[in-house]
């Protein structure tokens, strides 16, 4: 799991990636929380197939995808579904196409505003910092830095 949808934490997926390469196993990654928010190079990190869904780029529901990586190496999926044999044999039966459409043009719209999207985000976590800090007597942030993005855990003590 790239993201953590309970506690936010971050996997290091470049070095897993290359402990997979090293050891010549194909790498997984579950991105749903990743995908739209933070920069991802598929080359780079090492990632051969990657899981994502819509919704949680504000994009439909029951839609998501699947990249499966085509060369060096080329990755083969088992279907899980017997059919029709669509989507090169990889899936079988029909998808709806205004549930593809807005899951790209979902995926889209974060490209151009992630940026926008991080400066608003470090904005609330600065502000979220000053006004507990002021308001109470011990608050412990554990502040991690990574790849220009800034994790804030916050520990309060009353
Ligand atoms: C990290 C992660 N993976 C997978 C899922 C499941 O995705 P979906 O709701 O599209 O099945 C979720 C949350 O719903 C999630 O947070």
């Amino acid at each position: 799991m790239y993201v953590n949808n309970e506690i936010g934490t971050m996997q290091k997926i470049e070095e897993i990636g290359t402990i997979c390469k090293d050891a010549n196993i194909l790498f997984h990654t579950d991105a749903a929380q990743a995908i739209g928010k933070i920069p991802i190079d598929v080359e780079k990190m090492g990632i051969h197939l990657m899981s994502v869904s819509g919704h949680k780029v504000y994009g439909p529901k029951g839609i998501g995808a699947l990249y499966v990586r085509k060369k060096a190496p080329r990755v083969r999926i088992r279907p899980q579904i017997d059919g029709g044999g669509q989507e090169f044999g990889v899936r079988s039966g029909t998808l709806p196409p205004h549930l593809c459409v807005g899951l790209g043009a979902a995926v889209d719209l974060c490209k151009t505003e992630m940026d926008r999207d991080h400066k608003h985000i470090r904005h609330l976590s600065l502000y979220l910092e000053k006004e507990l800090r002021s308001k109470l007597d011990a608050v412990y942030f554990h502040l991690l830095l990574l790849n220009n993005f800034f994790f804030v855990h916050i520990y309060m003590c009353h």
